[in-house]
C-alpha cells in the first residue's frame, strides 16, 4: 500500500468511527431492521456497501466523508423489486437523507453531494452519476449484485416475490421474453451478466471481473441440473 493510500485508510478509519457517522448509520440500520425484514438489504448489506465504497474510495481518491454517509444512507428507504414505486426509491432515499445528515452535522455542502450521490446510485432509476463518489456507490451497490452473494441476494429476491427460479421450458429466454418478476434466472440474463462490465471505476472493474465469472458458470451450472425427463405436473 502507498502512503497515500495508507493516510485514506487512516482517515477512513477515522470517519467511520466519527460521532456524526455512527449517528446517520445507527439511524439506517434501525430503518433496516423494521419488519418486513429483507434479506437481501439488510444491515450486512450495508456492512458490505460501505466497506466495498471504502476500499474503491481509497483506491481512486475520493471523498470519504461523502462517499461514506451516502453508503450509509443510500437504502434508507427500501421499495420492494416488484413495487410500482421501485424507480423512485433511490430519490426517496435522498430526500429522507437530508434531515438525517443534518441533525447529525453534516454540513450543507455535503449534504447536497450525499444526496446526489444516492440518487445516482440505483441501476432501476438509471441515472448517469455526475460526481466520483456517485460513480464509486454505484459500483459498490453493483457489486453486492454479484458473485456468490449476489446469487444468495437473488435468490431471497425471488423468495421474497413468488417467482420460479426458471422456465423449464426456455432456459435462457430464446424464443420468450425475459420476465426476472416471474423467474430468477431471467434476472441474470436481463441484468446481473451485464454488471462486471458496466462498473465506473477501474477498481472496481477489478473487483467485479472473478464475480462475473462466477455468476456465468452458477447459470451454466444450474441448467445441467434442469430436469433430464418431462414430468408431467400440472392438475387434471
Ligand atoms: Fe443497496
Amino acid at each position: 500500500m502507498t502512503v497515500t493510500a495508507e493516510a485514506h485508510l487512516a482517515a477512513g478509519q477515522r470517519i467511520l468511527a466519527s460521532a456524526r457517522f455512527r449517528q446517520i448509520l445507527s439511524v439506517a440500520v434501525e430503518h433496516m431492521r423494521e419488519p418486513p425484514v429483507d434479506t437481501a438489504h439488510d444491515e450486512a448489506h450495508l456492512q458490505r456497501v460501505i466497506s466495498a465504497a471504502l476500499e474503491i474510495g481509497i483506491s481512486e481518491g475520493a471523498d470519504l466523508e461523502v462517499l461514506l454517509a451516502a453508503a450509509a444512507l443510500h437504502d434508507v428507504i427500501n421499495v420492494p423489486k416488484n413495487h410500482p414505486d421501485r424507480a423512485l426509491a433511490s430519490r426517496q432515499a435522498a430526500e429522507a437523507a437530508r434531515p438525517i445528515l443534518e441533525s447529525a452535522g453534516y454540513t450543507e455542502d455535503e449534504v447536497v453531494l450525499v444526496a446526489q450521490a444516492i440518487l445516482e446510485h440505483s441501476f432501476s432509476a438509471g441515472h448517469a452519476p455526475s460526481s466520483l463518489e456517485s460513480a464509486i456507490l454505484q459500483d459498490a451497490d453493483r457489486l453486492d449484485s454479484i458473485g456468490a452473494i449476489g446469487v444468495a441476494r437473488t435468490a431471497a429476491t425471488a423468495a421474497r416475490m413468488g417467482s420460479s427460479f426458471y422456465c423449464a421450458d426456455d432456459f435462457s429466454g430464446a424464443a420468450r421474453e425475459l420476465d426476472d418478476r416471474l423467474y430468477m434466472a431471467d434476472h441474470f440474463y436481463r441484468k446481473l451478466l451485464l454488471l462486471a462490465d458496466r462498473m465506473n471505476t477501474g477498481t472496481a472493474r477489478a473487483m467485479a471481473a472473478q464475480r462475473g465469472q462466477f455468476l456465468k458458470a452458477y447459470l451454466e451450472q444450474l441448467e445441467t441440473e434442469l430436469p433430464k425427463f418431462q414430468i408431467e405436473t400440472s392438475l387434471s
